[in-house]
Protein backbone atom coordinates (compact mmCIF):
# COMPACT_ATOMS: atom_id res chain seq x y z
CA UNK A 1 0.00 0.00 0.00
CA UNK A 2 1.33 3.54 -0.62
CA UNK A 3 2.71 5.12 1.68
CA UNK A 4 3.31 1.92 4.03
CA UNK A 5 5.96 0.19 3.04
CA UNK A 6 6.26 -2.30 5.36
CA UNK A 7 3.15 -3.47 5.25
CA UNK A 8 3.96 -6.51 3.37
CA UNK A 9 5.81 -7.84 6.34
CA UNK A 10 3.06 -6.89 8.65
CA UNK A 11 0.13 -8.38 6.91
CA UNK A 12 2.14 -11.64 6.41
CA UNK A 13 0.94 -13.14 9.57
CA UNK A 14 -0.88 -15.97 8.87
CA UNK A 15 -4.80 -15.74 9.74
CA UNK A 16 -4.62 -12.84 12.16
CA UNK A 17 -8.02 -11.94 13.83
CA UNK A 18 -10.06 -9.91 12.21
CA UNK A 19 -11.31 -6.07 14.10
CA UNK A 20 -13.73 -4.38 13.35
CA UNK A 21 -12.83 -0.15 14.03
CA UNK A 22 -16.14 1.29 15.87
CA UNK A 23 -14.75 4.53 16.30
CA UNK A 24 -13.86 5.97 14.23
CA UNK A 25 -15.72 3.61 11.48
CA UNK A 26 -13.75 1.73 9.29
CA UNK A 27 -13.29 -1.52 7.54
CA UNK A 28 -12.47 -4.81 8.84
CA UNK A 29 -8.76 -5.54 9.44
CA UNK A 30 -5.59 -7.10 10.92
CA UNK A 31 -3.98 -6.01 14.44
CA UNK A 32 -0.63 -5.88 12.21
CA UNK A 33 -2.19 -2.87 9.84
CA UNK A 34 -4.00 -1.17 12.48
CA UNK A 35 -0.61 -1.10 14.43
CA UNK A 36 1.51 0.01 11.49
CA UNK A 37 -1.51 2.94 10.60
CA UNK A 38 -0.72 4.56 13.82
CA UNK A 39 3.32 4.88 13.55
CA UNK A 40 4.27 5.03 16.67
CA UNK A 41 7.96 3.86 15.63
CA UNK A 42 8.29 7.55 13.87
CA UNK A 43 10.84 10.35 15.01
CA UNK A 44 8.97 12.84 17.05
CA UNK A 45 10.23 15.98 16.16
CA UNK A 46 10.01 18.19 19.30
CA UNK A 47 12.27 18.19 21.88
CA UNK A 48 10.48 16.20 24.74
CA UNK A 49 12.73 15.75 27.55
CA UNK A 50 11.45 11.64 28.09
CA UNK A 51 10.23 9.67 25.78
CA UNK A 52 6.29 9.10 24.91
CA UNK A 53 4.70 6.65 27.58
CA UNK A 54 1.86 4.31 26.35
CA UNK A 55 0.44 2.13 28.76
CA UNK A 56 -0.97 -0.92 27.85
CA UNK A 57 -3.01 -2.84 29.87
CA UNK A 58 -6.06 -5.51 29.79
CA UNK A 59 -9.52 -6.06 31.79
CA UNK A 60 -12.29 -7.95 32.56
CA UNK A 61 -15.32 -5.73 32.16
CA UNK A 62 -15.36 -6.04 36.07
CA UNK A 63 -12.18 -4.85 36.25
CA UNK A 64 -10.43 -7.97 37.44
CA UNK A 65 -6.76 -7.92 35.88
CA UNK A 66 -5.65 -10.99 35.93
CA UNK A 67 -7.66 -14.97 36.93
CA UNK A 68 -5.06 -17.09 39.07
CA UNK A 69 -2.55 -14.21 39.21
CA UNK A 70 -1.92 -14.17 35.63
CA UNK A 71 -3.44 -11.77 32.85
CA UNK A 72 -3.41 -15.03 30.21
CA UNK A 73 -6.86 -16.21 31.08
CA UNK A 74 -8.35 -12.57 30.40
CA UNK A 75 -6.32 -12.19 26.70
CA UNK A 76 -7.53 -13.59 23.53
CA UNK A 77 -6.16 -13.89 20.20
CA UNK A 78 -6.87 -10.27 18.98
CA UNK A 79 -5.41 -8.63 22.20
CA UNK A 80 -2.40 -10.95 21.73
CA UNK A 81 -1.81 -9.59 18.49
CA UNK A 82 -2.10 -6.00 19.39
CA UNK A 83 0.13 -6.87 22.18
CA UNK A 84 2.88 -8.10 19.80
CA UNK A 85 2.49 -5.47 17.18
CA UNK A 86 2.80 -2.54 19.68
CA UNK A 87 5.47 -4.15 20.52
CA UNK A 88 7.25 -4.18 17.03
CA UNK A 89 6.85 -0.47 16.93
CA UNK A 90 8.46 1.17 19.91
CA UNK A 91 12.09 2.20 21.00
CA UNK A 92 11.62 0.23 24.85
CA UNK A 93 9.53 -1.73 26.81
CA UNK A 94 8.96 -0.66 30.50
CA UNK A 95 8.12 -3.07 33.22
CA UNK A 96 7.84 -3.89 36.30
CA UNK A 97 9.68 -5.99 38.08
CA UNK A 98 6.73 -7.87 39.53
CA UNK A 99 5.05 -8.50 36.49
CA UNK A 100 8.44 -9.61 34.71
CA UNK A 101 8.62 -12.48 38.06
CA UNK A 102 4.86 -13.29 37.57
CA UNK A 103 4.48 -13.53 33.53
CA UNK A 104 8.21 -14.94 33.39
CA UNK A 105 9.23 -12.29 31.03
CA UNK A 106 11.14 -13.60 27.62
CA UNK A 107 12.90 -12.27 24.72
CA UNK A 108 10.55 -8.94 23.77
CA UNK A 109 10.39 -9.93 19.59
CA UNK A 110 10.56 -13.64 19.77
CA UNK A 111 9.03 -13.73 15.93
CA UNK A 112 11.80 -13.04 13.32
CA UNK A 113 8.91 -11.98 10.69
CA UNK A 114 8.27 -8.75 13.67
CA UNK A 115 12.48 -8.08 14.09
CA UNK A 116 12.32 -7.90 10.71
CA UNK A 117 9.62 -5.47 10.51
CA UNK A 118 11.23 -3.34 13.04
CA UNK A 119 14.15 -3.22 11.12
CA UNK A 120 12.17 -1.83 7.88
CA UNK A 121 10.76 0.56 10.65
CA UNK A 122 14.27 2.02 10.72
CA UNK A 123 14.10 0.51 14.73
CA UNK A 124 16.68 -1.84 16.08
CA UNK A 125 15.46 -5.96 15.69
CA UNK A 126 14.43 -5.80 19.69
CA UNK A 127 12.74 -2.73 21.68
CA UNK A 128 15.15 -1.99 25.11
CA UNK A 129 13.57 -4.05 27.94
CA UNK A 130 13.26 -1.34 30.67
CA UNK A 131 12.74 -2.69 34.37
CA UNK A 132 11.46 -1.16 37.68
CA UNK A 133 12.60 -2.71 40.69
CA UNK A 134 13.79 -2.02 43.94
CA UNK A 135 15.58 -5.29 45.20
CA UNK A 136 16.79 -6.34 41.80
CA UNK A 137 15.23 -9.88 42.90
CA UNK A 138 15.61 -11.01 39.69
CA UNK A 139 17.71 -14.29 38.87
CA UNK A 140 18.82 -16.00 35.40
CA UNK A 141 15.52 -17.92 35.78
CA UNK A 142 13.73 -15.03 34.12
CA UNK A 143 13.97 -15.92 30.34
CA UNK A 144 15.01 -12.67 29.25
CA UNK A 145 17.88 -12.48 31.39
CA UNK A 146 19.16 -15.57 30.22
CA UNK A 147 18.44 -14.10 26.55
CA UNK A 148 21.94 -13.55 24.62
CA UNK A 149 20.08 -11.18 22.26
CA UNK A 150 18.34 -9.02 24.98
CA UNK A 151 19.48 -5.70 26.23
CA UNK A 152 17.94 -4.87 29.32
CA UNK A 153 17.92 -1.41 31.33
CA UNK A 154 17.15 -1.96 35.18
CA UNK A 155 15.67 1.76 36.60
CA UNK A 156 16.40 1.11 39.94
CA UNK A 157 17.40 2.50 43.26
CA UNK A 158 19.54 -0.10 44.37
CA UNK A 159 23.58 0.58 44.35
CA UNK A 160 23.77 -3.35 43.93
CA UNK A 161 23.70 -5.19 40.94
CA UNK A 162 21.87 -8.42 39.08
CA UNK A 163 23.91 -11.52 39.58
CA UNK A 164 25.53 -12.11 36.47
CA UNK A 165 23.47 -13.15 33.11
CA UNK A 166 23.45 -13.92 29.71
CA UNK A 167 21.61 -10.15 28.73
CA UNK A 168 23.37 -7.30 28.29
CA UNK A 169 22.25 -5.18 31.35
CA UNK A 170 22.53 -1.77 31.84
CA UNK A 171 21.39 0.87 35.24
CA UNK A 172 19.73 3.30 35.23
CA UNK A 173 20.22 4.80 39.06
CA UNK A 174 17.93 8.08 39.22
CA UNK A 175 17.38 8.38 43.17
CA UNK A 176 15.60 11.63 44.50
CA UNK A 177 15.05 11.77 48.47
CA UNK A 178 16.12 7.80 48.70
CA UNK A 179 13.62 6.94 46.13
CA UNK A 180 13.68 6.10 42.42
CA UNK A 181 12.64 9.04 40.56
CA UNK A 182 10.52 7.64 37.33
CA UNK A 183 10.95 10.96 35.77
CA UNK A 184 14.40 11.23 36.39
CA UNK A 185 14.62 7.70 35.03
CA UNK A 186 12.75 7.99 31.79
CA UNK A 187 14.73 11.69 30.60
CA UNK A 188 17.72 9.04 31.50
CA UNK A 189 16.33 6.68 28.69
CA UNK A 190 15.70 9.17 26.25
CA UNK A 191 19.39 11.00 26.71
CA UNK A 192 21.31 7.79 27.41
CA UNK A 193 19.51 4.80 25.13
CA UNK A 194 17.87 7.07 22.44
CA UNK A 195 14.43 5.88 23.70
CA UNK A 196 11.41 8.12 22.03
CA UNK A 197 8.34 6.15 22.52
CA UNK A 198 8.10 3.60 25.33
CA UNK A 199 5.66 1.01 25.60
CA UNK A 200 4.41 0.30 29.45
CA UNK A 201 3.04 -3.04 29.67
CA UNK A 202 1.95 -3.17 33.64
CA UNK A 203 1.66 -4.12 36.28
CA UNK A 204 -0.54 -2.29 38.10
CA UNK A 205 1.90 -1.12 40.62
CA UNK A 206 4.19 0.87 37.87
CA UNK A 207 0.92 2.30 35.50
CA UNK A 208 -0.55 3.90 39.20
CA UNK A 209 2.85 6.01 39.68
CA UNK A 210 3.45 6.81 36.11
CA UNK A 211 0.02 8.09 36.08
CA UNK A 212 0.12 9.83 39.84
CA UNK A 213 3.45 11.18 37.91
CA UNK A 214 2.25 12.64 34.81
CA UNK A 215 4.22 10.60 33.14
CA UNK A 216 2.19 8.60 30.90
CA UNK A 217 0.69 9.83 27.40
CA UNK A 218 -1.53 7.11 26.03
CA UNK A 219 -3.75 4.13 27.34
CA UNK A 220 -4.40 1.27 24.87
CA UNK A 221 -6.87 -0.68 27.19
CA UNK A 222 -8.04 -4.05 26.16
CA UNK A 223 -11.83 -5.02 27.62
CA UNK A 224 -12.35 -8.96 27.89
CA UNK A 225 -16.15 -9.44 27.55
CA UNK A 226 -15.68 -11.62 31.07
CA UNK A 227 -17.06 -11.38 34.58
CA UNK A 228 -15.07 -12.38 37.10
CA UNK A 229 -15.74 -11.22 40.51
CA UNK A 230 -13.58 -11.10 43.27
CA UNK A 231 -13.05 -8.91 46.72
CA UNK A 232 -11.33 -5.87 45.62
CA UNK A 233 -9.30 -5.44 48.42
CA UNK A 234 -7.86 -8.98 48.40
CA UNK A 235 -4.76 -9.21 46.35
CA UNK A 236 -5.92 -11.41 44.13
CA UNK A 237 -8.56 -9.17 42.63
CA UNK A 238 -6.24 -6.84 40.92
CA UNK A 239 -7.20 -3.44 38.86
CA UNK A 240 -5.40 -2.44 36.01
CA UNK A 241 -4.13 0.10 39.40
CA UNK A 242 -2.76 -0.28 42.08
CA UNK A 243 -1.48 1.86 45.21
CA UNK A 244 -3.03 5.00 46.81
CA UNK A 245 -6.07 6.45 44.97
CA UNK A 246 -5.24 9.05 42.56
CA UNK A 247 -6.76 12.08 43.46
CA UNK A 248 -7.44 14.31 41.24
CA UNK A 249 -8.65 11.18 38.98
CA UNK A 250 -6.74 10.98 35.54
CA UNK A 251 -8.95 12.58 33.10
CA UNK A 252 -8.83 10.11 29.51
CA UNK A 253 -10.12 11.07 25.88
CA UNK A 254 -10.84 8.24 23.72
CA UNK A 255 -9.23 8.23 20.60
CA UNK A 256 -10.44 4.67 19.08
CA UNK A 257 -12.70 1.66 19.44
CA UNK A 258 -12.12 -1.41 17.66
CA UNK A 259 -13.92 -4.80 18.57
CA UNK A 260 -13.13 -8.51 18.57
CA UNK A 261 -15.19 -11.75 19.21
CA UNK A 262 -16.84 -9.26 21.84
CA UNK A 263 -13.46 -7.75 23.31
CA UNK A 264 -13.22 -4.25 22.88
CA UNK A 265 -10.48 -2.57 22.21
CA UNK A 266 -9.92 1.37 23.65
CA UNK A 267 -7.14 3.79 22.97
CA UNK A 268 -7.12 7.08 25.13
CA UNK A 269 -5.46 9.72 25.04
CA UNK A 270 -3.73 10.59 28.73
CA UNK A 271 -4.60 14.63 29.71
CA UNK A 272 -3.19 16.54 32.57
CA UNK A 273 -4.17 15.80 35.83
CA UNK A 274 -7.74 17.93 36.13
CA UNK A 275 -7.01 20.80 38.20
CA UNK A 276 -9.92 20.50 40.71
CA UNK A 277 -9.42 17.75 42.97
CA UNK A 278 -12.28 15.54 44.25
CA UNK A 279 -11.72 17.87 48.11
CA UNK A 280 -12.83 20.73 45.95
CA UNK A 281 -15.66 19.39 43.91
CA UNK A 282 -17.48 17.85 47.15
CA UNK A 283 -17.67 20.95 47.98
CA UNK A 284 -19.14 22.18 44.87
CA UNK A 285 -22.85 22.91 43.87
CA UNK A 286 -22.36 20.92 40.98
CA UNK A 287 -21.19 17.48 42.93
CA UNK A 288 -23.47 14.46 41.95
N1 LIG B 1 -4.04 -7.08 33.18
C1 LIG B 1 -2.93 -6.48 32.81
O1 LIG B 1 -2.93 -5.69 31.85
C2 LIG B 1 -1.64 -6.74 33.54
C3 LIG B 1 -0.46 -6.15 33.08
C4 LIG B 1 0.71 -6.38 33.79
C5 LIG B 1 0.70 -7.18 34.90
N2 LIG B 1 -0.45 -7.76 35.30
C6 LIG B 1 -0.46 -8.61 36.51
O2 LIG B 1 -0.12 -7.78 37.60
C7 LIG B 1 0.57 -8.54 38.58
C8 LIG B 1 1.83 -7.81 39.02
O3 LIG B 1 1.48 -6.51 39.33
P1 LIG B 1 2.25 -5.59 40.36
O4 LIG B 1 1.52 -4.29 40.33
O5 LIG B 1 2.44 -6.30 41.63
O6 LIG B 1 3.66 -5.50 39.70
P2 LIG B 1 4.50 -4.42 38.89
O7 LIG B 1 3.92 -3.06 38.94
O8 LIG B 1 4.83 -5.03 37.60
O9 LIG B 1 5.82 -4.47 39.73
C9 LIG B 1 5.89 -4.02 41.05
C10 LIG B 1 7.36 -4.05 41.37
O10 LIG B 1 8.03 -3.12 40.54
C11 LIG B 1 9.06 -2.50 41.27
N3 LIG B 1 8.72 -1.11 41.44
C12 LIG B 1 7.58 -0.48 41.04
N4 LIG B 1 7.66 0.81 41.33
C13 LIG B 1 8.86 1.01 41.91
C14 LIG B 1 9.53 2.15 42.41
N5 LIG B 1 8.97 3.36 42.38
N6 LIG B 1 10.74 1.99 42.94
C15 LIG B 1 11.35 0.78 42.95
N7 LIG B 1 10.76 -0.34 42.49
C16 LIG B 1 9.54 -0.20 41.97
C17 LIG B 1 9.15 -3.23 42.60
O11 LIG B 1 10.03 -4.31 42.31
P3 LIG B 1 10.91 -5.10 43.36
O12 LIG B 1 9.92 -5.93 44.12
O13 LIG B 1 11.84 -5.90 42.53
O14 LIG B 1 11.60 -4.09 44.21
C18 LIG B 1 7.71 -3.69 42.78
O15 LIG B 1 7.61 -4.78 43.66
C19 LIG B 1 0.83 -9.88 37.99
O16 LIG B 1 -0.12 -10.79 38.52
C20 LIG B 1 0.58 -9.69 36.51
O17 LIG B 1 0.10 -10.86 35.92
C21 LIG B 1 -1.63 -7.55 34.66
Amino acid sequence: MAGHPSNSVAQRSVDPASLTRLLPAEELLGAAVLIERLGLWKRASGTAERPRVMLNMLSTLDGRATIAGRSGPISNRADRELFHALRASVDGVLVGAGTVRTERYGRIIPNPLARELRLTRGLSEEPLACIVSGRLALGEDIPLLAEPQARVVMLTSSEASLPAARAQIDYIRSVLEGRLDLGGGLRELRERFAVQSLLCEGGPHLCRQLLAEGLADELFLSLAPKLAGGEPSSGEALRILAGAELDPPVGLELMSVLESESALFLRYGISAPERVSRETTASSSLAR
